[in-house]
C-alpha cells in the first residue's frame, strides 16, 4: 500500500462560474450578456435547446451549496463575478443587488471555513460591450480594468485570491476560429487581435491591483495541452508539436508569467502581417511589466500532433495551417466522453512551470471528468456511484504527488465541478460535479459517490491505495 499525503494547507475544492451556476439571466437587474443574447437568438446552438437561464440556481441556493461544499470536504471554492451582474451595461453604474449578493456569497464561504478565490472573466461579455466589438474593441480592456479596480475596492477586503481571467484562449478558439462561442465567426485576424487585448487587460488589471497595495494575489487561469509529437526523433513532428505548444499554451502562458512572447509566434504573426495594431511600445511594455502572483492550471487533456500532410480542409490562415493531429493508437478514453485521459500530462505541465517558468506558484484550478448519461449509474437510493470519477482523480492526483517530491510548487487542486453545471453550448450533456442537480427536481442536489470520498481525501489530506 502506498500513501500519498500532500503539504499542509493544500487546497482542497472545486471551481464553477457565475455565468454556468447562478441563473436569472434577467433577474435582480442583470445585464445581458454574450450568451444570454445568443441563446435568445439561435437557440439551435445549444444541446437540446437549453440555455443560460437553465442552472443550478446558485443565485438563490447559494447558502445550501456553501454547505454542500463543505460537508464534502471544501477549504477553497473558486466562482466567478458576473460582470453583466455588476455591471450590467459593461461600464457605468454598479447594479446594487449584484453587490449584495456577491457580499453574501464571499461571507458566506468564509464564515463555513472556504477560502473564495474570484474569477474576473469567465466567457462572459457583456452584450452592449460585445456590440461595439467585444475583445476587437480597445475600449473594451478599458471598461474591464474599470470594472476589475470596482470588484477589487468592493470585496478585496476580503478576497485574497484573484483572477483576472479563465481560459482565456477559448475565448478566441470559440469565439473567432472554431465557432463554439459568440459571434461565432472564422477569422485569424480578429482570433489574434482579441488575445492580445485579454492578455493586455489582464496585464493592466494586475497592474491595478498590485497598485491599490491589497492583502492579497492576483493570478490568472490557463487550461494548458501539454503537446507531445507523433514520433519524438522526427523533426518535422516536433516541430509540429513546439509550434501547437506556441499557438495554444505559451500564446498566454508566456506572457502571464514572463512578461514576453514565444518568439515562433510571433515570427509568424509577423508573416502572416497579423501583428495587432494594439501592440505599441507601451503596451508591450504594460505586459512585460505586470506578470502573475500565481498561476490557475486548467488540465483536462494533451494535444498529440503530426507534421502537416494535407491542406485538406483548412481555412487559411489558421493555426491547424501548421500542424495536424493525430491518434495515438491503444491511447485511454473517457468512454463517457471523447476525451484523450492522460494522467502524466498534469505532471508534465507542473515540471515545465518548473523548470521554465521559475517554479511559478500554482495550482490545478480545473480537472475533471465530463460523463454523458450519468444518470443510469444511480444506485436505489440515487446516489450516482461515479467510481469512475473517484480513479480519475486519483490517478491525477498521483503525478501531482509525484510532482511535489521532485519541486513543483503547486499548492492544490481543484476539480471542475462542484454541482453539475450548465455547460456553454454543451448544456448538460456532460455532468462533471461531486453533487447532482436534477433540474426536474427544482435542482435537488444529492452528493455523488465521489463527494463522498473527496470529504475524506480532503480529511486525510492525501489517500492510500
Ligand atoms: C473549462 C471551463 O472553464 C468551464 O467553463 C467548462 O465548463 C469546463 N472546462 C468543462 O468543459
Amino acid at each position: 500500500m502506498q500513501t500519498y499525503t500532500f503539504p499542509d494547507h493544500f487546497w482542497w475544492g472545486s471551481a464553477a462560474s457565475g455565468p454556468q451556476t447562478e441563473g436569472r439571466f434577467d433577474g435582480d437587474g442583470k445585464g445581458e450578456n454574450i450568451w444570454d443574447y445568443w441563446y435568445q437568438k439561435e437557440p439551435e446552438h445549444f444541446f437540446n435547446r437549453v440555455g443560460p437561464d437553465k442552472t443550478s440556481q446558485f443565485y438563490k441556493m447559494f447558502k445550501d451549496d456553501v454547505r454542500l461544499m463543505k460537508e464534502i470536504g471544501h477549504n477553497t471554492f473558486r466562482t466567478s463575478i458576473q460582470w453583466s451582474r455588476l455591471i450590467p451595461n459593461g461600464t457605468g453604474a454598479v447594479n446594487p443587488d449584484a453587490v449584495r449578493f456577491y457580499n453574501e456569497v464571499i461571507d458566506t464561504l468564509i464564515a463555513n471555513g472556504i477560502e473564495p478565490f474570484i474569477n474576473l472573466y469567465h466567457f462572459d461579455m457583456p452584450y452592449p460591450l460585445q456590440e461595439k466589438g467585444g475583445w476587437l474593441d480597445p475600449a473594451t480592456v478599458d471598461a474591464y480594468v474599470a470594472y476589475a479596480a470596482t470588484c477589487f475596492e468592493l470585496f478585496g477586503d476580503r478576497v485574497k485570491k484573484w483572477f483576472t481571467f479563465n481560459e482565456p484562449i477559448v475565448c478566441v478558439e470559440g469565439g473567432y476560429l472554431y465557432q463554439f462561442h459568440y459571434p461565432n465567426e472564422v477569422n485569424m485576424a480578429h482570433a489574434v487581435t482579441v488575445g492580445y487585448h485579454e492578455i493586455l487587460a489582464s496585464a493592466r488589471a494586475i497592474q491595478k491591483y498590485h497598485a491599490g497595495n491589497y492583502d492579497g494575489e492576483i493570478g490568472i487561469i490557463l487550461n494548458l495541452t501539454p503537446s507531445y509529437p507523433r514520433d519524438a526523433s522526427n523533426p518535422d513532428d516536433k516541430k509540429a508539436s513546439v509550434l501547437a505548444d506556441a499557438f495554444f499554451n505559451r500564446s498566454f502562458l508566456d506572457p502571464a508569467v514572463k512578461g514576453t512572447f514565444p518568439i515562433e509566434l510571433v515570427e509568424i504573426l509577423k508573416e502572416l502581417d497579423l501583428v495587432p495594431e494594439s501592440a505599441t511600445e507601451e503596451n508591450v511594455a504594460i505586459i512585460a511589466e505586470n506578470t502573475v502572483d500565481l498561476l490557475g492550471v486548467n488540465y483536462y487533456q494533451p494535444r498529440r500532433v503530426k507534421a502537416k500532410e494535407s491542406e485538406e480542409g483548412s481555412v487559411h490562415p489558421m493555426p491547424d495551417d501548421y500542424f495536424d493531429y493525430y491518434i495515438l493508437p491503444g491511447r485511454k478514453m473517457n468512454p463517457y466522453r471523447g476525451w484523450e485521459i492522460y494522467e502524466k500530462g498534469i505532471y508534465d505541465i507542473l515540471i515545465n512551470l518548473r523548470d521554465n517558468y521559475d517554479n511559478i506558484r500554482c495550482f490545478i484550478s480545473e480537472n475533471g471528468m465530463g460523463v454523458e448519461g450519468e444518470e443510469r449509474f444511480k444506485n436505489a437510493d440515487g446516489v450516482i456511484e461515479d467510481d469512475y470519477r473517484i480513479a480519475f482523480v486519483k490517478d491525477h492526483l498521483r503525478y501531482v504527488h509525484q510532482a511535489i517530491q521532485e519541486g513543483s510548487a503547486v499548492q492544490g487542486y481543484h476539480m471542475w465541478t462542484c454541482m453539475d453545471n450548465w455547460s456553454w453550448t454543451n448544456a448538460y450533456k456532460n455532468r462533471y460535479g461531486f453533487i447532482s442537480v436534477d433540474l426536474d427536481q427544482d435542482g435537488k442536489r444529492t452528493i455523488k459517490k465521489s463527494g463522498r470520498w473527496f470529504k475524506q481525501l480532503a480529511d486525510a489530506n492525501g489517500f492510500s491505495d
